[in-house]
């Protein structure tokens, strides 16, 4: 029986558009709050909204003493402009459509403005900035990362001295993986899209962690005998069979990288329920530190 002291953790979520992915992901949040007695509150805005609509609904979430994390989730969405123009050909004046995406709404200026003490995602400038120094210690560390990492430890993985491999290089999964993996005195080197053969830099890796977002991108044949792979990769593929006619799929060959590593995480059910839980912690943590 929970016993109330009346001190109740918030959470406050800022979403914006209609991505299929990012309204599961802000659902699942919702949901473990509620499980978890945490009070949530999301404020959901169009595709097409105003940044200074955002801006302000922040402004009043950082000063609410009710709410004691603020998160935004990422990505925010691009608007889609159609330039019409013509073309001759064979004599005939023909119409063509060409769409271009337009960020209308500035991602850095936007987590900028998100308390420092509320930051419960980590993606401040100074959180990060102090993730990635030696000697310093940011408030919160990103939920992802952080749950990478909680898994390593909680299944005794040796992570000192170990060579260790991130593929994707975003500022919300790869770089602060890589910055963990690193604090905890790993080898680390993070491949990209423009890496020539990573195949060859993974099958020398102890430690794999995929953030790449490409379908059935690990094979075996990327993986050294015993290695330990996270699969981070979330990549919607249509499943009309599937709760929201989609299902998510993960960047490892799951069944192929069993076959010689000595543990692989799945999609789902792997970094993903990770990711909410560190949220929750971190709100937790917010909390505790703000009530005082
Ligand atoms: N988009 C994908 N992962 C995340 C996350 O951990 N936090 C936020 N805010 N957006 C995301």
């Amino acid at each position: 029986m929970k016993e109330s002291i009346g001190k109740v953790p918030g959470l406050a979520v800022i979403l914006v558009g209609q991505r299929r992915d990012s309204l599961t992901y802000v659902r699942n949040k919702i949901k473990a709050c509620e499980e978890a007695g945490i009070k949530s509150v999301v404020a959901e805005f169009p595709d097409s909204c105003a940044e200074e609509d955002i801006m302000t609904s922040l402004s009043k979430f950082n000063e609410d003493p009710s709410v004691h994390g603020i998160l935004v989730q990422l990505p925010l969405p691009e608007l889609e402009y159609y330039l019409e123009f013509y073309k001759r050909t064979l004599y005939v004046l023909q119409m063509t459509c060409k769409s271009f995406l337009v960020q209308h709404l500035d991602e850095e200026k936007i987590l900028n403005l998100v308390s420092l003490e509320k930051d419960v995602d980590g993606f401040h400038p100074i959180n990060m900035g102090n993730l990635s120094m030696r000697g310093r210690e940011p408030l919160f560390v990103p939920c992802t990362p952080k749950g990478c990492l909680e898994l390593l430890l909680r299944y005794g993985v040796e992570i000192v001295g170990k060579k260790a491999v991130v593929i994707g290089r975003s500022n919300i999964v790869g770089l602060p993986i890589a910055l963990l993996l690193q604090r905890h005195h790993a080898t680390v080197t993070i491949v990209h899209a423009c890496t020539k053969n990573p195949e060859r830099i993974t099958c020398e890796a102890d430690i794999v962690v995929t953030a790449a977002g490409v379908p059935s991108l690990i094979r075996s044949s990327w993986l050294k005998p015993g290695a330990v792979v996270i699969d981070v990769g979330t990549c919607p593929v249509e499943d009309p069979s599937a709760e929201y006619g989609y299902r998510l799929v993960g960047d490892v060959c799951y069944e192929e990288a069993l076959s010689i590593a000595s543990a692989v995480t799945p999609v789902p059910g792997g970094v993903g329920p990770m990711t909410i839980a560190m949220l929750l912690c971190n709100t937790l943590d917010s909390a505790k530190r703000l009530y005082g």
